[in-house]
């Protein structure tokens, strides 16, 4: 059978030109672009960073990847998503998966990849690395995310920042979640905090945690840096 090929594609945090040379190649050249939505009635993040550099004949496939922590929906969307992918590479077609920042931390595309990898030969799979927005928020700073031998942690929201608060370097994605808890924890501490939001998007914006308004409330697409070296 002419089999397709799967691509997971990273468009990057939000500047459509912070896509590597390869992604592009990549998204002009497949049938069929896939685009992670988590309402199919919303806008897609990654489709806005990436239609730019597509052609305008792609087809679309959206994939419905509800903001859910229940696993059994969770598994059904993957699943679900794998499935309709899997139809079109078994007609031929090349799919590219996009997903914003790098495809290989925290996203949708390894859970879609779990499901595809046992129907798909090895060189039908191709993941396109792309730049982290925690990459791109310490470039706007002009601040090393960790230096020299400092360890660096990357930590998925945190209800309890105490016990990482001696090492050097914390990346904290997927902050909104437990924003309250994490800035309780830093209150005291002598460390500088920078909240970034939408970075290389519209609404961009980088504060201190100081400067929160006073709901506490903080777009999904939030990261902070926290670092040693006194409040900044
Ligand atoms: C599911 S994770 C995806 C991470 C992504 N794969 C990456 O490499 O950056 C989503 C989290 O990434 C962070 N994020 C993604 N894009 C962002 C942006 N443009 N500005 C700030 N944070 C962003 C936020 O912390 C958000 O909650």
């Amino acid at each position: 059978m002419n089999k397709g090929k799967f691509y997971g594609v990273g468009v990057g945090p939000g500047d459509p030109r912070l896509l590597t040379l390869r992604a592009v190649e990549v998204l002009q050249s497949v049938d069929i672009v896939a685009i992670p939505k988590s309402r199919l009635d919303r806008e897609s993040v990654a489709w806005e960073i990436a239609r730019e550099h597509c052609r305008a004949e792609t087809k679309l496939l959206e994939l419905e990847m509800p903001m859910t922590s229940d696993q059994d929906v969770l598994l059904e969307a993957w699943r679900a998503g794998a499935e309709a992918v899997l139809s079109r590479l078994n007609q031929g077609l090349k799919v590219a998966f996009i997903t914003i920042g790098d495809p290989s931390l925290y996203s949708t595309y390894s859970h879609l990849l779990q499901f595809l990898r046992p129907e798909l030969a090895p060189e039908q799979i191709e993941t396109v690395p792309g730049i982290s927005a925690m990459s791109a928020a310490a470039a706007r700073i002009h601040e090393p995310l960790a230096l020299g031998d400092e360890p660096l942690l990357i930590l998925p929201g945190t209800d309890n920042l105490e016990r990482f608060l001696d090492l050097p370097n914390l990346v904290i994605l997927k902050v909104s979640r437990t924003l309250p808890e994490v800035k309780a924890s830093l209150e005291d501490s002598e460390r500088k905090a920078v909240l970034f939001t939408r970075i290389g998007q519209t609404g961009e914006d980088i504060r201190t945690l100081d400067d929160l308004d006073p709901s506490g409330k903080i777009d999904y697409l939030s990261l902070l840096l926290v670092k040693m070296g006194g409040k900044q």
